[in-house]
């Protein structure tokens, strides 16, 4: 049963996508402390990384940039929050962007190594 109208979560994401960053201290605290927790995580291989409900890209930014991932799907609903990471993260090859449900991963089973989420769910 869907709870959430998800075209709805969709079109007000869209609509705020281009005004997010202005507004995201709290997620970017929240980011930092996920990732602190992962560096002493004694998990190592995380290749294949995703980040669900990637938003403008923060996380899958900081993610892309660590030398035990080849490749990061940056997953999210929107596609204009998407656009943002795109114009963000021009020239990090290593990162995938994916316009999906959540609850409907395109992504074959166990093809990736670890999942992120940052306040999306
Ligand atoms: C509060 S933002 C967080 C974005 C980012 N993780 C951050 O830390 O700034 C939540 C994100 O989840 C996405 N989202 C919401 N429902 C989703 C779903 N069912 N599937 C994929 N993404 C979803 C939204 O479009 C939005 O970009």
């Amino acid at each position: 049963m869907n709870t959430f109208d998800k075209s709805l979560v969709r079109r007000s994401f869209d609509h705020a996508s281009t005004r997010y960053n202005r507004f995201t201290a709290l997620q970017r605290t929240i980011g930092d402390g996920l990732l602190s927790r992962f560096n002493v995580s004694p998990l190592q291989d995380h290749r294949t990384t995703l980040d669900i409900g990637s938003g403008t890209g923060y996380l899958s930014g900081q993610l892309s940039q660590q030398k035990d991932i080849d490749t990061l799907y940056a997953l999210d609903i929107s596609a204009d929050m998407l656009q943002q990471t795109k114009m963000a993260m021009q020239g990090l090859q290593c990162t995938q962007l994916v316009c999906a449900d959540a609850e409907q991963l395109p992504l074959c089973h166990s093809s990736v190594d670890a999942v992120y989420s940052n306040v999306a769910y």
